[in-house]
């Protein structure tokens, strides 16, 4: 049977820190759908259409990963999928709090799901789409963290 996983989150932009965790679990599961969240409480800076197209086009090299939106609970749409794994990356000790605390959550809501945490590269365990919005806006440089699609998006985005 093939195993589906989904790698949710706001990919306010996808930077190479979630390309990395996305290039990983395609490595060990059949299928990964990066799916982007559609309902956040968070304000986003780009459209989901944006962020669509900004994942689809970074992962565009990696064949069994799909992108992907939804709304509502992440449970529900992992069912709807027929994905029986959360992906989701740990940059530092700081994010296990907060992804524990959802791991818990959704195992009580579908004990059947399995939440799978995938380590970061190092290099990218400092990097944020906020971060990475905020110091370009600022004409920091940002290069080494995002792929080239977002880098332009970016320049677009902050021109206007
Ligand atoms: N590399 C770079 N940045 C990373 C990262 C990585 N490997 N892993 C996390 N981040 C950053 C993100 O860029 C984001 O930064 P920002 O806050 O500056 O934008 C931050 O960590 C967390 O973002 P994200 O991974 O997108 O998670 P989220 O908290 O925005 O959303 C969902 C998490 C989508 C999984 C969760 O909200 C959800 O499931 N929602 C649906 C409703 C639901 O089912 N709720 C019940 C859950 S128990």
């Amino acid at each position: 049977m093939k195993v589906r996983a989904v790698y949710p989150g706001s990919f306010d932009p996808i930077t190479n820190g979630h390309i990395y965790i996305a290039e990983r679990a395609a490595a060990v599961f059949d299928e990964v759908i990066v799916s982007v969240l559609v309902n956040s409480n968070k304000k986003s800076t780009f459209s989901v259409s944006e962020r669509c197209a900004m994942a689809r086009e970074a992962l565009g090299h990696v064949k069994n990963i799909k992108v992907d939106n939804f709304n509502g609970l992440l449970i529900d749409y992992a069912r709807r999928e027929n994905a029986n794994v959360i992906i989701r990356g740990l940059r530092a000790m700081s994010d296990f709090e907060y992804e524990f605390q959802m791991a818990l959550m959704n195992r009580k809501l579908a004990p059947d799901i399995e939440t799978f945490f995938i380590v970061t590269d190092p290099k990218y365990s400092y990097v944020s789409s906020s971060s990475i919005r905020e110091i370009f806006s600022f004409g920091g440089s940002i290069e080494e963290v995002v792929p080239p699609i977002v880098y332009s998006k970016l320049q677009e985005h902050f021109k206007k």
